[in-house]
């Protein structure tokens, strides 16, 4: 990982001033790296670690960077890492333009080293992101909250990403059949966990998180606590709290009051054990794999998810 932040720094360069003040910002205020991790984990479980495992690491971090200044546009969110959103520091058109700016860089990336399954993986997940994106803005507009439509959109949105990071590691150092098809099965339940785990967060205190509390009932984002505790409560009950999301973004007192609600009834606990079941599962994934250092720490890692509180 050490290795990686050069490597990486190299790729938000630009003679345009504009965008080099945006990218040493970006560069500043790191995220926890989560998918370079998991490139890294999954080439050392299948082999050693080359030129071809940081260029796909490279690409999809610089792809997750442009997917997150993309998001804070969507969800029109003003804080992100600790400090302000790029839309936020500077605004949405330049957000938009930067964000493209890093995907053409991701797949430039792959392309120097010719790889073009990387691109194929990462490609997919991007087109499944966009998809889910767009569901979810429905979904919301509706005021709906089906499990099922939550989850298809989840995995879509975030899983299929952290999926393509595991799928690029063991690539990179040529594996293939059932060891690919586990690390893959470790990635999609790991980054369905994840999600759950954000959406989790997003009720809690912005101090922990570096982004704001209550941003999904904001955008009338109906996640799994909320869902949970709905279905625990009668229908006028029901109708009363989704009139409160209904209006949310005008009114942030009814944001704290769907947040207490969702907590009163337990939506966090429960979105807690479902996430220890994903990440029990992930973790099940690996068992075709001998025990190794690099299998200890995707294990822990899953653990780590379980646990995460930023
Ligand atoms: C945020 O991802 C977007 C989600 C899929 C929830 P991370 O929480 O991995 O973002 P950074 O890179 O650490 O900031
Ligand atoms: C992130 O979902 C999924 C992406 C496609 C980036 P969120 O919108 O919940 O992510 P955060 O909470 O803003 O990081
Ligand atoms: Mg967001
Ligand atoms: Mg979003
Ligand atoms: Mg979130």
């Amino acid at each position: 990982m050490e290795k990686f932040e050069p490597f990486f720094r190299q790729r938000l360069q630009s003679p345009v001033p504009l965008l080099s003040s945006i990218t040493n910002h970006i560069y500043r205020s790191k995220g926890k790296r989560l998918r370079p991790l998991l490139v890294f984990l999954s080439a050392k479980l299948n082999g050693e670690i080359c030129q071809k495992t940081y260029a796909g690491a490279a690409m999809v971090e610089l792809l997750h960077t442009a997917t997150l200044m993309h998001d804070d546009v969507v969800d029109d969110a003003d804080r992100r890492r600790n400090s302000l959103s790029i839309k936020a520091l500077w605004d949405s058109k330049k957000a938009i333009l930067a964000g493209d700016f890093l995907l053409s860089h991701g797949v430039l990336v792959a392309l120097e080293h010719q790889s073009i399954d990387f691109l194929n993986i990462a490609t997919n997940a991007i087109r499944y992101m966009s998809e889910g994106e767009l569901q979810q803005l429905e979904r919301a507009r509706q005021l709906e909250w089906s499990e099922e439509l939550y989850f298809d959109i989840i995995r879509k949105k975030t899983a299929t990403l952290i999926q393509s990071c595991t799928l690029i590691g063991a690539h990179s150092v040529g594996a293939t059949g059932e060891r690919l098809a586990a690390v893959g099965r470790y990635g999609e339940l790991l980054g369905v966990a994840f999600q759950l785990r954000d959406d989790v967060l997003d009720f809690r205190s912005s101090s922990i998180t570096g982004k704001a509390c209550g941003n999904d009932i904001r955008e009338k984002k109906i996640t799994l606590p909320l869902i949970f505790a709905l279905k625990k409560v009668d229908k006028p009950e029901q109708k009363r709290i989704l009139s409160l999301v209904a209006t949310a973004s005008i009114n942030s007192r009814n944001v704290k009051e769907v947040v207490s609600f969702v907590a009163e009834q337990g939506g966090l606990e429960h979105t807690e054990g479902v996430v220890h079941d994903y990440c029990a599962n992930a973790k099940r994934a690996l068992d075709i794999f001998p025990e190794s250092d690099a299998k200890a720490a995707l294990l822990d890692l899953a653990g780590i998810v379980a646990e995460q509180k930023k």
